[in-house]
């Protein structure tokens, strides 16, 4: 795959070979060196049209554990603000020898511009999509995925220990690229993956995900949606099981995992802004409604978290239930196993 711009149409294969490869760049970063010649001689570029921490500074981590050369852009400082096009930042990155693109826009479809541009000017340079819009991203699934799967089986994490696990997705899943490219990656897994939100943060993703509508297990049509009791059952694609619910409770019963998303007030129109308080009280994720879940339950988060919002500051730096960290840890070595995959190398 010469561009990795969505997990929509990614293959149990692919995802096996992500969480292989990174498996053994994992093993690199606890060595000494911690460094492989890999991208020796190749440009990795930054181009970031939107604020990061951990996106940014693991891409260029990863690349910089790989021996590739850095470049990164800041939409604030660049050339951006005196009238340049998108496509002419990219173009000029190019002509300084860009092997690699990894971008973030708070505009959807971005990355996929940028790489049709690179396809129609025939030249091999790979664009990775790190976050567009509310559309999706890929690297932040894919290092969930292998935060989870390392849990799971430290030494061979794949896709199937997913198999019947059931995995909750919790807050503004409506705004969430994160969310997006999760339900794409998870429900590939055979988990059972249960989405959670207030009703004004939930409902778009029906028309994007939704081919057929299951009549089993209480679902119903669109314009009965009134019962927030019952969940409406979902399949996505053939085997895929995605439900939703209005309630946190019936998502959170007997859940193995439990996904937490931020309020993401920036891209909220005023009318939707829930009161901070009332959004805790009913979809915070707290000591108290973890009881519902398994006793080994596990929380992630992508971050950057709100605090005492989407899920209790103390059970944030508890690690007993926490793997927020280890999600930022699994990123510098997921994101190394994108580089180098895309960069040709093989498993
Ligand atoms: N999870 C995530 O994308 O975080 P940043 O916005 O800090 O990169």
């Amino acid at each position: 795959r010469h561009h990795i711009l969505s997990l929509e149409d990614f293959t149990p294969e692919e995802y096996n070979t992500v969480l292989q490869t990174a498996a053994s760049f994992r093993e690199v970063l606890t060595r000494r060196t911690k460094k492989v010649p890999t991208l020796q001689g190749q440009v990795v570029t930054n181009l970031f049209f939107e604020s990061s921490t951990r996106t940014r500074s693991s891409f260029e981590l990863a690349a910089k554990r790989l021996s590739a050369d850095t470049l990164n852009f800041t939409a604030s400082t660049s050339s951006l603000t005196k009238g340049e096009t998108i496509l002419d930042t990219a173009k000029t990155y190019l002509a300084m020898g860009t092997d690699m693109m990894v971008i973030r826009h708070r505009e959807a479809g971005v990355p996929q511009a940028i790489a049709s541009e690179m396809d129609r000017l025939n030249v091999r340079v790979g664009v990775l999509n790190a976050g567009d819009g509310q559309h999706e991203h890929p690297s932040q699934a894919l290092l969930d995925l292998f935060t989870i799967c390392t849990l799971l089986d430290p030494d061979r994490p794949r896709l199937e220990l997913l198999q019947g696990k059931k995995i909750a997705i919790v807050g503004d899943i409506l705004h969430s690229r994160v969310a997006r490219s999760n339900i794409w990656s998870l429900t590939a897994s055979g988990a059972e993956v249960h989405l959670a939100a207030p009703p004004t943060l939930l409902p778009q993703m029906f028309g994007e995900f939704v081919d057929t509508r299951s009549e089993e297990r209480g679902a119903r049509s669109e314009g009965d949606r009134g019962n927030h009791n019952q969940p409406s059952t979902v399949n996505c694609q053939p085997n895929r099981k995605l439900f939703l619910h209005w309630q946190i409770e019936p998502a959170l019963q007997d859940a193995d995992f439990v996904m937490t998303l931020r309020l993401q007030r920036e891209r909220m129109a005023q009318h939707l802004l829930p009161s901070i308080r009332e959004y805790h009280q009913l979809f915070g994720i707290t000591r108290d409604r973890l009881q519902l879940c398994k006793p080994d339950v596990k929380v992630l988060h992508p971050g950057p978290v709100n605090r005492g919002v989407e899920i209790s500051s103390d059970l944030m730096d508890d690690p007993q239930f926490s793997l927020i960290s280890q999600q930022v840890t699994s990123g510098v070595a997921v994101r190394m196993a994108l580089l180098y995959l895309m960069g040709g190398g093989k498993v």
